[in-house]
């Protein structure tokens, strides 16, 4: 397409689309992930702003440098094969998981394995059908575009993608009431991938049209232990064996997470250790961080604190456990109970929340037995 055609079409669609799209959309830039808080806490998954480039450098960049994940790494490396065997652009792909586990990182794989150019944009910022009419009419044949948090997109933008995904049309729509009509472009051949935290917030007809969809699981620790080696040597900084071993075993299941860690470790024994990261000074520097064996901070311990100590036994509501810990129920909620839930050391019930067995380990308290009201 010539540039002035282009620039035509993108003025028209703008046009027809703000005659439709008549909901207020606020976009909230690319925040990485959907319910990131930024790093305020040194165990949040989500990206702060500061850290994404900083995160640039350790990310891996080939299939091969990639940790972990074997069975989604496997598939993706037939499916690319194959796609270059035949010369053709990788079918549309979907990654979901929670945040810091690698989706976005993946994207630039795909592109960089397939030697094809990536655009990178997320759901939240194409507020209007023309944003995406203006990326899509831009990128070359093959191309990777990406789409961040694809379950925050606008429906009107959302339409415009299903026949560019499935028939790499655009259709746009020209004037409005009876005189409108609809035209009908050509688009280059490219691979969408899409990320989202969670498959179940994907419009089905959408994630229909996704060639193949990859689940990230929480890593283990070996895969997270090694992850931790890798950046530490990227970064430049002496790490022993136990020392990665310790750093992995509190990243919570999450490479970023694992690499912020690092960093904040780094520091410290620059500071007050020798500039090795032993096992010992592993330790001592998240103690110094607030964050415990298990990866706990000091709101995750407190929510235990309220559960055993306070209301020992009994169920506590979502807003008393807020308000005992000084935080939103929406925060409690989405950024600290997942992790408790999933350690096991947290349960919700129909009254309440109640500490799981494991807290009163965690606490070093013994159990009372639940109160039956
Ligand atoms: N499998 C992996 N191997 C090595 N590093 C990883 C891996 N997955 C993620 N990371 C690291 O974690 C950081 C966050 O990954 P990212 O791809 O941004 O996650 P997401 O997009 O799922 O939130 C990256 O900067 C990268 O350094
Ligand atoms: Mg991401």
């Amino acid at each position: 397409m010539s540039p002035e055609a282009r620039r035509e079409v993108l003025s028209v669609a703008e046009g027809a689309v703000e005659a439709v799209a008549g909901e207020d959309i606020v976009a909230d830039g690319p925040d990485g992930d959907a319910g990131s808080s930024g790093a305020r806490r040194p165990v949040d998954p989500g990206a702060a702003p500061a850290e994404e480039a900083e995160d640039a450098g350790l990310r891996p960049r080939s299939l091969g440098e990639f940790v972990g994940q074997g069975q989604l790494t496997e598939h993706l490396q037939i499916v690319i094969e194959a796609a270059l065997k035949r010369n053709q652009a990788v079918d549309h792909l979907l990654f979901a998981g929670p945040p810091g586990l690698g989706k976005t990182s993946l994207a630039g794989i795909v592109a960089a394995e397939m030697g094809v150019g990536l655009r990178i944009t997320a759901g939240p910022v194409l507020v209007r059908a023309g944003d995406l009419a203006a990326l899509l009419t831009d990128l070359q044949e093959g191309d990777v575009l990406f789409i961040d948090e694809i379950h925050r997109l606008h429906r009107s933008v959302e339409e415009i993608l299903y026949p560019a995904m499935e028939d790499f049309k655009l259709d746009i729509l020209i004037g409005k009431g009876p005189t409108a009509r609809s035209i009908r472009l050509d688009l280059p051949r490219f691979t969408l991938v899409g990320a989202t935290t969670r498959t179940g917030l994907v419009a089905g007809p959408l994630r229909d049209r996704f060639g193949f969809v990859g689940r990230l699981d929480l890593y283990d620790v070996d895969d997270l232990q090694a992850i931790v080696t890798r950046s530490a040597d990227i970064l430049g900084v002496p790490i022993d064996t136990d020392g990665a071993r310790r750093i992995a075993e509190r990243s919570r299941g999450t490479p970023r997470i694992a690499n912020r860690l690092l960093r904040r470790v780094r520091d410290f024994v620059e500071v007050r250790a020798e500039g090795n990261i032993t096992s010992a000074a592993a330790v001592d520097g998240l103690e110094v961080f607030g964050v415990d064996q298990l990866g706990l901070d000091k709101v995750d311990r407190a929510i235990l604190d309220v559960l055993c100590r306070r209301f020992p036994g009994r169920p506590v509501g979502l807003t008393t456990l807020a308000q005992c810990v000084g935080e939103e129920p929406d925060t409690i909620e989405d950024a600290y109970e997942p992790y408790l839930l999933q350690q096991g050391l947290l349960q919700r019930t129909s009254r309440g929340r109640v500490a799981a067995p494991r807290a009163w380990a965690h606490l070093g308290l013994t159990p009372v037995e639940p109160t039956l009201l």
